[in-house]
């Protein structure tokens, strides 16, 4: 029984050394020493032995038992530490590695020109107002004195929708709405996008423009140059030459174009000004009293200006962009130089 027992123990604690994992180890400690274990299967002979015998082989078997618990212990803990390291090995993280940045965007130049022009009348009092895209012909014809035949609707290329509906063909009906909701004095500007039907280098069906209005007692065509020569200034830097030339809106009596000198040029003659030095960047002129007349305002007791312009060509002219359709084609490289 003896030898039986060494030949036992030899293959149990082999098999403790070889574990290599706290499973292994719980399969061995089951397989010698659970109820059907092969250690407590001798355990149970022992009364088959004779009184001097038992307790000699039953020493022999708790020494083996007492060295077992000791070398699993100790295995258990190796095996153990083994599997911490390679678990950290494996999740190691280089916390000297750069970070992965994020792709920020940039802003549109169109909502940059925005934005600068907002800031600009900001400065000279004026607020920001808002209307609809999609508008009545009221607001865009009507009260600003396009009569249902008159041949400027002609000039606006308008897309008309259902009912007396349309889509904005500039942002001047903003004057009506504001003039409807509040008494006088007002003085605001008004960005937005506006649509017309027409398409090429430098027109878009979809594009921009800043209306702005400015109505109190006693405002006259001297308040309208001075605050146009103040924001010529601070949009195109000081000193750029302007000029008024004689024009006719609907809305607007005595009505005026305004033109910048040439920035490409500087009043030289070139490609972009067709040689004429001069640039045309806005329309403007004295709010006709029958516009008064459609939103309540009495023309006796109140006079006042009315610009409007596109944002687009605000960005092309700043900027050195030769064809309004790269501010719609959305391409990163472009875009980003901004
Ligand atoms: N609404 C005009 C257009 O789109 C621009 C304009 C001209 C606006 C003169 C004005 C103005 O307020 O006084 O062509």
């Amino acid at each position: 029984m003896k030898e039986q027992l060494d030949a036992l123990a030899a293959t149990l604690f082999a098999a403790v050394e070889a574990a290599s994992s706290e499973k292994d180890l719980q399969e061995l400690k089951v397989r010698y020493l659970g109820k059907k274990g092969e250690l407590t299967a001798l355990m149970k002979c022992l009364g088959a032995l004779s009184a001097e015998e038992r307790p000699l082989v039953g020493q022999l078997i708790n020494t083996v038992k007492g060295r077992f618990e000791e070398e699993f212990t100790s295995r258990l803990a190796a095996v153990k530490g083994a599997e911490t390291r390679r678990r950290l090995a494996s999740e190691r993280i280089d916390v000297t590695l750069p970070g992965r940045r994020t792709a920020v965007g940039s802003r549109h130049p169109v909502t940059l020109v925005v934005e600068e022009l907002s800031e600009i009348f900001a400065g000279l009092g004026f607020q920001v107002a808002e209307g609809p895209e999609i508008e009545l012909d009221f607001y865009n014809f009507e009260a600003l004195n396009f009569p249902a035949d008159h041949p400027a609707r002609d000039m606006q290329d308008t897309f008309f929708l259902e009912g007396n509906r349309l889509l904005r063909t500039h942002t001047s009906p903003v004057q009506v709405r504001t003039m409807l909701k509040h008494a006088p004095p007002v003085r605001i500007i008004a960005p937005g996008t506006v649509y017309r039907c027409d398409s090429d280098a430098t027109h878009s069906p979809m594009f921009h423009q800043i209306e702005g209005l400015m109505v109190d007692k006693g405002i006259t065509f001297g308040d309208l140059k001075g605050i146009l020569t103040i924001f010529i200034n601070q949009y195109f830097g000081k000193g750029v030459g302007m000029r008024l030339r004689p024009s006719f809106f609907p809305f607007t009596e005595p009505s005026a174009e305004i033109d910048i000198a040439c920035v490409i040029c500087k009043g030289k003659g070139c490609r972009v000004c067709k040689n004429s030095g001069w640039l045309e960047i806005l329309g403007a002129g004295m709010v006709d009293p029958e516009v008064y007349r459609h939103v309540g305002y009495d023309p006796d007791a109140v006079t006042g200006f009315a610009f409007g312009m596109g944002i687009e060509r605000m960005a092309m002219l700043k900027y050195g962009i030769n064809d309004m359709r790269y501010l719609f084609e959305n391409d990163i490289r472009f875009l980003s130089q901004f």
